[in-house]
């Protein structure tokens, strides 16, 4: 079984976009800047944040961090993408989710110029994505898509399965995977029978959100898996350990390469993100000209 290393994937497409920035910079005079909008104290989402802003900073690129309470107004907060959207020295923005329940998630995505949409959330990055005109394309569907295109897999007349309809992660995934000319099923909670689906795909992009959820039985010998979950149980054998949505271990000598977690999907979706920013900063540029 290849083991499809993001970690490795994500370290060498790093030095690229570095080398990038700098020319970028040393031409251009204007250095990428992302804002990262934190509301409450999560304590994953928290951590996550860091990570933005530090690998922002190593690239050279500058970074805000906003760190909001998690009882602010949907107002207030609009009120501060709203500067952010004005400030020429940011060229994107992103809002940590999830947010508090008082909130509603796409109101304040869509109060992101789309623009500065660094996660390919607003509406009209969504829809050019489905329109198969993508700007700005979600971090993880497009990481997954990296790592894919890295170990030269191909997708194209592929039997994919995407198990998971977030707007994050399922659909954006489905849609690049059917730009790529794979024929596509999109399976959630709700879908009947998900193992047929599963045990006839050639690939499979698990987004399902539960920990540990499916084993060598879920998949056809040979097959490609994607895990895209990300969990630290609080009992069990992975009691505070990380684990994904596929029980890794039982893959072995039966399909043809897979993600680990950790180390699979989760380093790459901070690269794009941060290739994202760079694009906005071009994009914007461009624009100014
Ligand atoms: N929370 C977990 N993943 C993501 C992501 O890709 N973008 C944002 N904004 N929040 C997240």
């Amino acid at each position: 079984m290849l083991i499809l290393d993001g970690k490795q994937v994500a370290r060498a497409r790093f030095e690229r976009l570095k080398v990038k920035i700098f020319d970028f910079k040393a031409k251009y005079s204007m250095t990428p800047g992302l804002a990262v909008i934190l509301v409450g104290e999560n304590p994953a989402s928290k951590v996550y944040v860091h990570n933005k802003t530090k690998t922002c900073n190593e690239l050279g690129m500058s970074s805000t961090q906003i760190n909001l309470p998690a009882t602010i107004s949907q107002q207030d907060l609009n009120a501060r993408i709203a500067e952010l959207n004005a400030d020429r020295s940011i060229h994107g923005i992103l809002v940590q989710l999830p947010l508090p329940k008082h909130l509603s998630e796409h109101k304040i995505l869509d109060e992101i110029l789309a623009r500065k949409d660094a996660d390919g959330l607003h509406i009209e990055n969504q829809g050019l994505l489905w329109a198969g005109r993508p700007r700005i394309i979600p971090c993880t569907p497009n990481a997954v898509m990296a790592i894919l295109e890295h170990y030269q897999i191909s997708v194209a007349s592929k039997r994919a399965v995407v198990i998971g309809r977030s707007q994050i992660v399922g659909k954006p995934m489905a849609s690049l995977l059917l730009s790529r000319d794979a024929s596509v099923s999109i399976c959630h909670s709700k879908t009947k029978d998900l193992l047929a689906y599963t045990r006839s795909a050639e690939l499979v992009i698990v987004a399902a959100g539960q920990a540990r959820f499916l084993g060598r039985e879920a998949f056809a010998k040979g097959a490609v898996v994607v895990d895209v979950g990300i969990h630290r149980p609080t009992s069990g054998d992975f009691a505070n350990k990380l684990c994904g949505d596929v029980r890794f271990e039982e893959l072995e000598n039966w399909v043809s390469a897979a993600t680990p977690v950790p180390g699979g999907v989760g380093p790459m979706t901070i690269q794009m993100l941060m290739e994202n920013t760079f694009r906005l900063a071009e994009l914007s540029l461009a624009e100014s000209k």
